[in-house]
Parts: structure tokens; C-alpha cells; sequence
């Protein structure tokens, strides 16, 4: 008995061992320097042909004894590939991109001749499957870290990797103790952004600076707010895009109109419309005092990643002021820095938040980007007129002396 479950634990254990072995790769450049370092496991699954239309599959790993011919590291490009068994290869292309490097492509190789990994192949060439693997946005002088398995499916092949530590730029002939850790090994409970306690000599464990795609315009939105009698009180139509710094990352977010929701109240001299979506809420507060309003608190609330309630306010605002009784309209695009984390983007904006009369804005008082729009078209119009009358002018001098020396030829 005792000796069964020893021989078990020592297939167990032997298994697991061999399973673990990682693959180590220095790759050095012509000057015999490190500039690729690689340390993984990875391992295959493939499906194949052994009498027509017939497959079977086979699973192995990669090996830890690789060679790196075809590897090579260029300041902007580089490329690792490990070579094993007879003719087969993973390799990986890596570009720069400004402060990140990402993996263009992975490509695996597989000799179908080898009967010993593919036994009683149909085939005898060499495939290669390519596909686009997830390392993106490594910091510059930063390893990629990846603990956790990653599963790259193609057609007739699964390649795992795992514990996957890749520096594909080394700068200086060593490899950097910075990582960029993956998403899939990152703490799903990370340390509310709000708190800063950044400690400037220690590096931050994850850089990842993401460049924001470009959003669309967000749509314009049309929201009010209704007294008891179902008259508006309140009225505001924007665009709005919301630019937030959580950690590491910057991220921008249009809010949809139709997935939002508007409440609020109006006061003599302070009133509050609160947009709720299912990600987010924002409350404007607004103030007037004896002539003018302003819109002077802002309060946004969202979620992390980790479902924590994250913050932002600022309630010394002192934007949007138009005189009481008119409106405040701004449809160029306009940026606020509402805190150093939070920016605001409007489009389109239109907001009364005081004395509505017929559910309608009154008069906007409009901003000084859309002012300054219209001095061009202005000057046009102006330069136009002129020169209209120095042709009008020109045709009634012209006709005056023409028909003076027509008097004269007589
Ligand atoms: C594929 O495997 C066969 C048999 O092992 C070998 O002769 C051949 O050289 C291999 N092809 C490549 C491209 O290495
Ligand atoms: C591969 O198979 C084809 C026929 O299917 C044969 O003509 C060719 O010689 C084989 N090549 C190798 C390297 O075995
Ligand atoms: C690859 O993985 C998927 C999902 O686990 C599985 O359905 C598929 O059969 C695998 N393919 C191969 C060739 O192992
Ligand atoms: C900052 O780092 C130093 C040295 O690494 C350490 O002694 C100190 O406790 C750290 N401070 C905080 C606030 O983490
Ligand atoms: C409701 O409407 C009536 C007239 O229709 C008006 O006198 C009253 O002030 C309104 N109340 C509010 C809260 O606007
Ligand atoms: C919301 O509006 C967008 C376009 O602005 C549209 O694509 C989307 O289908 C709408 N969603 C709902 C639930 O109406
Ligand atoms: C707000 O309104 C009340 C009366 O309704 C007035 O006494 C107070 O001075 C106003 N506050 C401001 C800041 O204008
Ligand atoms: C901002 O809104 C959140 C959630 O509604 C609330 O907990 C917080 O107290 C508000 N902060 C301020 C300063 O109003
Ligand atoms: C509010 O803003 C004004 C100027 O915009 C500044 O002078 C004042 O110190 C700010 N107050 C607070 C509490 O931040
Ligand atoms: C914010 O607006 C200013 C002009 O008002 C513009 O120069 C700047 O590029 C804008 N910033 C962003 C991030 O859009």
C-alpha cells in the first residue's frame, strides 16, 4: 500500500517537475552584449493527419535545451527564436514603439517528418501557424512578466506559455529588475487609486502606459430636471467625455446619453443635476448669487476594476458662468482639469441651471471659443463688403470719366 502511493507520488511529483522546467535564452548582439532575455515554459498541443481525415493529438513541450539561431535585437525590432528537436521553432517578433514594446506575432514551426514527436504523419513538411499574442505596452527597460498561463489557440495547434519572463530590448548588457506584469497576473484587488502614497524610491510594480484610442464624439445629451409641476427648472444638453487617471492608467470614457440617467433638484440659489449611468455617476452643483451662476462642485464616482468606489471632487469650480436668466452654451470642444486625476471633456454644451422659463433655454451667453469663431467669418464679411464697394466705386469713377471724354470726343 505504502508503496504504491510512493511509486504514485513519485510519478506525481516526476510529472510536475518535468512539467515546470523553464526555458532559459540569453540572446546576445554582435558585440557579444545580453540584448534578449527570455525565460518560459511553453507547450504545444497539436492535432494532426495519420490516415486521411483522421487526426489525432499530440502534446510536448518546449524543451530546456534550445538553440537561438535566427534570433536577433535591433534598437526598433528584435526577434527570439528557440529552436528544438528536428527543425521545429517558437519564435517571437517584438517591436518599440516609443516608451513600449509590444510581441507583433508568435510563430510556431513543427517538422511533421519527425516521427518521433508526430508518429505515422500522412505529412512530411514543416507547418507554422502565426498569430498575434497578447504582450502589449511593456515599459521600455522593463521585463514582461507573466506568470499565469496563456493559451494561444490556432487552427490545428494550442501553444501554452507560462511563467513567462521576457526582456526583448536590454539597453545596457544586463536585464532590468522592472517588470510589466500582464493583466492575467495582476492583483484583482489593487490599492484604491485615490490614495497617494507612492513611494518615489521604489518603482511602481506595473508600468503600463496605455495610449488612449481616439473616441468618437460622444452624443449630445438632452437632460432636464422637472419642478412638481412638470416644468423644466433645469435644462442641459452636452457631449461629455470623462478622462480618468486610476494608477497607471489613463483611460477616457464617453457617457451615452441613452444609458443615462438624470436627476436632480433646483434651489433659489443652488441646483444639482446627477447623471448616472451603470458606470458611473457625476453630480454638477450649481450656484448663483444676486446676477450670475456658475457651476462650482463637481462629484464623480465610479467603480475600480476591483469594485472599490473611486472618488473625485472638486467643489472650487467656478466654470459655465452666465448671467441668471440666460443660458451658458459652449459648442466648441472644451477640457476642464476638474482634479489632477479627472478631466472633462464637453461638446455641444447648452446649461441653464436657474430660472427656465417655457421649458426652453433663454439667451446663451456664449463662450469665448465659440466668440473667437465667429471674429474669422466676421472679418470675412467685412473684407467682402470692402471690396464690393472699391468695385462699385471704380465703376462710377470709370463711368464718370468715360463719359466726361465722351463730352470731350464731340
Ligand atoms: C524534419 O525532420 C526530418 C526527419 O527527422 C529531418 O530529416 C529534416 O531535416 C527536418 N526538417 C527540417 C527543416 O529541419
Ligand atoms: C514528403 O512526402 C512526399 C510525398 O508525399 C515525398 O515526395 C517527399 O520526398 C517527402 N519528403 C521528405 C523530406 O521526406
Ligand atoms: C486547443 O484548446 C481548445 C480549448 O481548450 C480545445 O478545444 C482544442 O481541442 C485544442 N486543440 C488542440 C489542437 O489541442
Ligand atoms: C519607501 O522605501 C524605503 C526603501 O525602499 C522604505 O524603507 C520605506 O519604508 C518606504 N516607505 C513607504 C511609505 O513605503
Ligand atoms: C406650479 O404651477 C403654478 C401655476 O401653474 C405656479 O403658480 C407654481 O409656482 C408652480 N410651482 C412650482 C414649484 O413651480
Ligand atoms: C445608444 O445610442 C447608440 C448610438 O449613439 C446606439 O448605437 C445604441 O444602440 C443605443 N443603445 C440603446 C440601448 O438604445
Ligand atoms: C441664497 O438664497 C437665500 C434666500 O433664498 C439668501 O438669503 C442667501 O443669501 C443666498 N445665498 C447666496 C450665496 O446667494
Ligand atoms: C461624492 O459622491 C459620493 C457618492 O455619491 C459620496 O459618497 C461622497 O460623499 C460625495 N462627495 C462629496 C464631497 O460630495
Ligand atoms: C479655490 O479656488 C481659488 C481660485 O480659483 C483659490 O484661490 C482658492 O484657494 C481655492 N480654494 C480651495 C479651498 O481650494
Ligand atoms: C484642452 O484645451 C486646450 C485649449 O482650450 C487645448 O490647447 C488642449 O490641447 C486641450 N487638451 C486636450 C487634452 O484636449
Amino acid at each position: 500500500m505504502c508503496r504504491y502511493a510512493a511509486v504514485v507520488l513519485l510519478l506525481f511529483f516526476g510529472n510536475v517537475f518535468h512539467l515546470s522546467h523553464s526555458t532559459q535564452v540569453n540572446v546576445t548582439d554582435k558585440d557579444g552584449k545580453l540584448c534578449l532575455y527570455a525565460n518560459l515554459t511553453a507547450s504545444f498541443s497539436v492535432s494532426y493527419e495519420v490516415i486521411p481525415d483522421k487526426n489525432i493529438t499530440v502534446s510536448f513541450e518546449l524543451p530546456k535545451n534550445v538553440t537561438t539561431e535566427g534570433s536577433q535585437c535591433d534598437t526598433k525590432s528584435s526577434t527570439l527564436k528557440l529552436n528544438f528537436g528536428e527543425g521545429h521553432s517558437l519564435s517571437m517578433n517584438f517591436t518599440m514603439n516609443g516608451k513600449v514594446y509590444q510581441a507583433d506575432s508568435i510563430t510556431f514551426s513543427y517538422n511533421l517528418s519527425d516521427s518521433v514527436r508526430f508518429p505515422n504523419s500522412l505529412l512530411n513538411e514543416t507547418v507554422s501557424v502565426t498569430t498575434k499574442p497578447q504582450i502589449t505596452n511593456v515599459g521600455v527597460d522593463t521585463c514582461y512578466s507573466c506568470k499565469s498561463k496563456d493559451l494561444i489557440q490556432a487552427d490545428l495547434v494550442n501553444v501554452t506559455l507560462s511563467d513567462v519572463l521576457i526582456q526583448a530590448f536590454v539597453s545596457n548588457g544586463s536585464k532590468s529588475e522592472q517588470i510589466t506584469s500582464c493583466k492575467a497576473d495582476q492583483p484583482t484587488t489593487p490599492a484604491p487609486p485615490t490614495t497617494h502614497s507612492t513611494n518615489a524610491t521604489t518603482p511602481p510594480p506595473t508600468t503600463t502606459p496605455t495610449p488612449t484610442p481616439t473616441l468618437p464624439t460622444p452624443t449630445t445629451g438632452k437632460y432636464s430636471i422637472n419642478t412638481v409641476n412638470s416644468t423644466a427648472c433645469l435644462l442641459a444638453n452636452f457631449g461629455l467625455r470623462i478622462g480618468l487617471k486610476q494608477g497607471e492608467k489613463y483611460q477616457e470614457i464617453n457617457l451615452e446619453p441613452n444609458m443615462t440617467k438624470a436627476t436632480g433638484s433646483c434651489g433659489a440659489n443652488s441646483s444639482e443635476l446627477q447623471l448616472t449611468s451603470n458606470s458611473m455617476t457625476i453630480m454638477f452643483s450649481f450656484t448663483s448669487d444676486t446676477t450670475k451662476f456658475r457651476l462650482h462642485a463637481l462629484n464623480f464616482t465610479t467603480k475600480t476594476s476591483s469594485g472599490a468606489e473611486f472618488s473625485e471632487v472638486n467643489t472650487n469650480l467656478s466654470l459655465w458662468e452666465a448671467t441668471i436668466g440666460s443660458s451658458y452654451m459652449c459648442n466648441k470642444e472644451q477640457n476642464y482639469t476638474i482634479t489632477s486625476l479627472l478631466t472633462l471633456y464637453t461638446f455641444n454644451l447648452q446649461v441653464q441651471p436657474f430660472k427656465v422659463t417655457k421649458n426652453a433655454f433663454s439667451t446663451a451667453e456664449e463662450c469665448q471659443a465659440d466668440a473667437e469663431s465667429f471674429i474669422v467669418p466676421i472679418a470675412v464679411g467685412v473684407a467682402l463688403l470692402v471690396l464690393i464697394l472699391i468695385v462699385l466705386l471704380a465703376y462710377f469713377i470709370g463711368r464718370k470719366r468715360n463719359m466726361a471724354t465722351g463730352y470731350e470726343s464731340f
